[in-house]
Parts: structure tokens; C-alpha cells; sequence
């Protein structure tokens, strides 16, 4: 196969799985833009596939198969929240494989170890403790991407918050609004992780993002965007008990997110522990030149989509949120059907 991305210097061949999911777009827009050759795995329905098997890390076999073929050294996934477990296939083929020299599996959060939201938001944590649990076992070189929340609005029932404008009727606070939380822009996950990806600093390690620019509570941000919009909104609040009742309720994804709303805005999960151990790193004290997007950046886009899609910012109207819909195309060569996959990578 051809890879029309081919950098000019040698670099790192990358594979990403869940390169058309909501984290996978960023991550394999700024491997394409670090120059590395980058491949993608696609799943059938997004492209055309030989074999249904063929998309799927699942699949021990063609994993292994594949990541051979392609020469790759690096493997990235970043398959949902509900494919965790699928990972197993692709643990057990880097392993096979055993030439891989770095593995980050599908993180993107907050450190599973530390945290410890209620169900079903656990059952989540638990099968990503499980493949972290293979993957050191197996003496897999890791990255852990620990990059906490995605600089936006933080919808307790919307598991991509990013693709949707902040509240324009009324905010609802969690709790007193007091807890703060780090924001990490979505193009910010993507560059700083593939920073990480052969940078000896971080191998077996969890890199934890906390940009103090970006260390909001919820009060600040819906200040931050009254400011943005240039009218304040009615404040609503979500108690603790109202959100451990959404999650009790176990309606999937919805009651996922209502527990990592309420571990993240009522138990402070993101700050309430040191990463001063040996295995820990901050993204910022590695490469301490490199800014990150600030949140009053990413909410001067969202403000931005909102003139853009022609509502009035600065009325009393009865505006409604409305979906960024604005993206960026790139494509990488997928590594099942050989040809190259567009992607889109929101803001
Ligand atoms: N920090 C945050 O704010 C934040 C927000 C969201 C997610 N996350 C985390 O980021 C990670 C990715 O989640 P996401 O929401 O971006 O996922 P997503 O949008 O649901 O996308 C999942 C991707 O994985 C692919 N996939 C799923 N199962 C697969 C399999 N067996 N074989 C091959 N590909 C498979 C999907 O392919 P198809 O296109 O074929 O379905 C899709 O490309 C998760 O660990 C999640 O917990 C973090």
C-alpha cells in the first residue's frame, strides 16, 4: 500500500483505532499533522471493508496480522466507553506481535484508578483498570492519557459535551457550583498526546493534563460565558442527589455521565489527588513551552458558531443550543480496506 502522508524525516509509524470517534478525530488529526505515517482502523459502515472481522481490534488474529503488514510501532485507541473489553484482542496481538514500543489504550479521562465514580460510571473504570492490568502484565510499553474534561459546557446527559454551544436559557449548577475541574480543548488532547507517544519521559506512565489556566468551576464557566454572550442567565441547581438518581436510574450512556458529573462536581475527583509518584507526569511541566488553548479561547469559538449560525447573542430571546457544526476534513489510509479515510475533526 501507498501512504500519501508519508513524512520526510523517519518517525514512528502510528496506528489508530476509533480514529472516526469523537477523541480518535483529534488524536488522528495531530498524528497526520506531527507527520507521522498514519493509518487508521475502520470498522465496516464507514468504509468499505473485505470482512466485518477486518475493522474489529477484537479480532486477535487480523490484529496481528495488520500490525505487521503496516510495520506499526506505535498503536493508539480510542475506541467508546462501551468497547473497552474489545481491547483484549489487540493487548493480546501487541503482545504477540512484540515489537510495538508504545500502547495507549483508550483513557482520555480521568486516572482510573484514582477515581472512583458511583455505577454504572465504575463498571466503566473497572474494565479500563482491567486493560491496564493486561497491559502491564504483558510488559507492554504504555502511555496512560489522563486529560480530565473537554473544554465546553459540561452537560451532565451528553457524553460529547464539546459538540454542543453552552446553556443559552438557563445554566444548571451542580451542587453550590464550587468544585473546580480542568478543560482541556479537544485539539489540545490530540497534540499533546501525540507528543507523548515516543517521548522517553513518559513511558509507563500516566500523563495527567492540569492546565491551571484552565481550573473552572461551574460558576466561573457560566460567568465566562454571560460575559461571552453579553447577557446573564438563570441559574438552576442540580443537587448531589438529583444526579446519583439520574445514575441509579442505569440508562446508558445518560446514567455514565451523570456519575462522572457528580464525581467530577460534587467529589472533586480531578484535584483530589497528588501525582507526585514515580508513575505520574504533568503534561505542562514536559513540555512547558507548548501553551494549551485557553477555555475563554474555546468559548470565544462557541460564541463565535453562535453568531455564525445567525441568533442573537445579545437579546433576551428565546435562543436554543444549537450544534457546532463546523469541521475540519483530513483522511489517513485505513489499514483494513487500504484506502484513505476522511475524517472530520470538530473544534
Ligand atoms: N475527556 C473527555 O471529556 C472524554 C469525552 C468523551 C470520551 N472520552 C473517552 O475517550 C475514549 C473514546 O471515547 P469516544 O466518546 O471518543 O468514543 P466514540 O465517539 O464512541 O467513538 C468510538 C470509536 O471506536 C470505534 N470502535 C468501537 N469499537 C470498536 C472495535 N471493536 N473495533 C474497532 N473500532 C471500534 C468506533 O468505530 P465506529 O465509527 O465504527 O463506531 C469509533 O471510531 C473513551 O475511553 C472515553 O471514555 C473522554
Amino acid at each position: 500500500m501507498t501512504v500519501s502522508a508519508a513524512p520526510t524525516t523517519a518517525m514512528s509509524r502510528v496506528l489508530i483505532a476509533g480514529a472516526t470517534g469523537f477523541i480518535g478525530q483529534f488524536v488522528a488529526k495531530a498524528s497526520l499533522d506531527s507527520g507521522r505515517p498514519t493509518y487508521v482502523l475502520v470498522r465496516p459502515g464507514a468504509a468499505t471493508s473485505p470482512s466485518k472481522a477486518e475493522g474489529l481490534i477484537s479480532d486477535r488474529e487480523n490484529m496481528e496480522k495488520l500490525l505487521k503488514v503496516h510495520e506499526i510501532e506505535i498503536v493508539i485507541s480510542a475506541v467508546g466507553g462501551e468497547n473497552v473489553l474489545d481491547q483484549l484482542g489487540l493487548i493480546e496481538a501487541i503482545k504477540a506481535v512484540g515489537t510495538i514500543k508504545r500502547f495507549l489504550p483508550s483513557e482520555f479521562g480521568h486516572d482510573v484508578v484514582r477515581a472512583d465514580p458511583v455505577e454504572p460510571g465504575l463498571n466503566m473504570y473497572k474494565e479500563k483498570r482491567e486493560i491496564r492490568r493486561f497491559v502491564e502484565e504483558y510488559g507492554i510499553p504504555y502511555t496512560y492519557i489522563c486529560c480530565n474534561s473537554i473544554a465546553s459546557w459540561p452537560y451532565y446527559d451528553n457524553k460529547h459535551p464539546a459538540d454542543a454551544l453552552p446553556p443559552l436559557e438557563h445554566f444548571k449548577i451542580y451542587g453550590d457550583g464550587s468544585v473546580k475541574a480542568y478543560f482541556v480543548a479537544g485539539t489540545d488532547i490530540g497534540k499533546f498526546t501525540m507528543k507523548t507517544v515516543d517521548d522517553v519521559r513518559t513511558l509507563n506512565k500516566s500523563v495527567h493534563f492540569r492546565p491551571s489556566s484552565n481550573f473552572y468551576n461551574m460558576n466561573e464557566l457560566a460567568s465566562l460565558w454571560e460575559k461571552k454572550i453579553g447577557r446573564t442567565l438563570p441559574r438552576v441547581t442540580v443537587t448531589e442527589h438529583d444526579l446519583l438518581a439520574i445514575a441509579a436510574a442505569n440508562i446508558i450512556p445518560d446514567s455514565v455521565v451523570a456519575a462522572f458529573t457528580h464525581d467530577i462536581f460534587i467529589k472533586g475527583c480531578q484535584f483530589n489527588f497528588s501525582i507526585n509518584s514515580p508513575n505520574d507526569i504533568e503534561v505542562g511541566t514536559l513540555y512547558p513551552g507548548e501553551p494549551f488553548r485557553t477555555l475563554d479561547e474555546c468559548f470565544n469559538d462557541f460564541a463565535l458558531k453562535l453568531k455564525n449560525n445567525n441568533k442573537d447573542v445579545g437579546s433576551h430571546g428565546n435562543a436554543t443550543p444549537n450544534h457546532v457544526v463546523e469541521s475540519l476534513a483530513i483522511s489517513a489510509p485505513c489499514v483494513v480496506c487500504d484506502k484513505k479515510i476522511s475524517l472530520f475533526a470538530g473544534i
